[in-house]
């Protein structure tokens, strides 16, 4: 299936690790231009040589995306390098989450300022580009815990929950300017973030924190966590041309795990 992406120009936030670098990959090999932006230099670095293997063309962007004025020079970089914005990636996260009675009013704050807050202000900030082309996607991923509370899990969840509602508000406010706008809630999947989101309770329950992540996959009715590039294909399909009458849908690619309807 040819997914109309070569010659497209994305930005991927988070891209140097994880779900964003397989994001990153997926849409360079498709032949979409990229940026990728994320605070560690060496780890962009890495992710443009894999750009360059395969042939793909992209720049990195090394900036804390708590700002919005960090917000503004990816942007504004992109939009000098290649001419324009088609496609938003909003993936940045990293809430650190704790036991709700417990938990600082500051978690919260942190975790909406950076999931949240900067996924609108990324697409407040690609969107006058996207409606100069009467063309865009902006693709928001999310995760099940904002679905699915529990007493531990209540910064990601709320930033989570603020992005469903988001995705809808956007979708209405620019659909009709070509812009499709769409989230994917992944559950536990094999990156970074999984083993430090597991890694207090490994602590907790004296166990090694690759064999509980196993455990808790095998405990999926997949029988297995998601692999990154699982989620990057999706996202591949939703930036493209292919995808064409998806409007504020969220994906949930959680192995089966959500129980709610729909
Ligand atoms: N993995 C899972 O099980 C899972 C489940 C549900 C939802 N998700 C969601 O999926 C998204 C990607 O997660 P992941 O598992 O791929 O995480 P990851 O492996 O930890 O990657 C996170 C990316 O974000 C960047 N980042 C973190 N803080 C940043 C900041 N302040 N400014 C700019 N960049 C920053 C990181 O690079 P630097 O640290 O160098 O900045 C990295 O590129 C997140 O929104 C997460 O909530 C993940």
């Amino acid at each position: 299936m040819d997914l109309g992406l070569e010659g497209k120009r994305a930005i991927v936030t988070g891209g140097s690790r994880g779900i964003g670098r397989c994001c990153a990959r997926a849409l360079a090999r498709e032949g979409t231009r990229v940026c990728i932006a994320a605070r560690t230099q060496d780890a962009l670095n890495q992710v443009l040589g894999e750009i360059d293997e395969l042939d793909g063309e992209g720049f990195a962007v090394a900036v804390d995306l708590n700002s919005q004025k960090n917000c503004q020079k990816v942007v504004r970089e992109t939009v000098e390098t290649f001419g324009g914005v088609d496609i938003l990636v909003n993936n940045v996260g990293a809430a650190k989450n704790a036991d709700i009675l417990d938990l600082s009013t500051k978690q919260i704050d942190d975790a909406l300022r950076l999931k949240s807050y900067s996924y609108l202000r990324m697409s407040q900030l690609v969107i006058p580009y996207m409606k100069e082309n009467q063309w865009g996607r902006i693709i928001n991923i999310a995760g099940g815990a904002g679905t699915s509370p529990s007493r531990r899990n209540m910064p990601t969840g709320t930033a989570n929950i603020t992005i469903l509602n988001m995705t809808r508000a956007l979708s209405d406010a620019v659909s009709s300017d070509g812009i499709l706008v769409n989230t994917i809630c992944p559950g536990l999947t094999n990156t970074f973030r999984a083993r430090e989101q597991q890694h207090a309770r490994a602590i907790r329950e004296n166990r090694d924190v690759e064999e509980l992540l196993w455990d808790l996959g095998r405990e999926l009715p997949a029988g297995r966590m998601a692999e990154p590039e699982e989620i990057a294909n999706v996202v591949a399909f939703l930036a493209s041309e292919t995808c064409s009458y998806m409007f504020g849908s969220s994906i949930y690619m959680d192995g089966g795990a959500r129980r709610g309807t729909p």
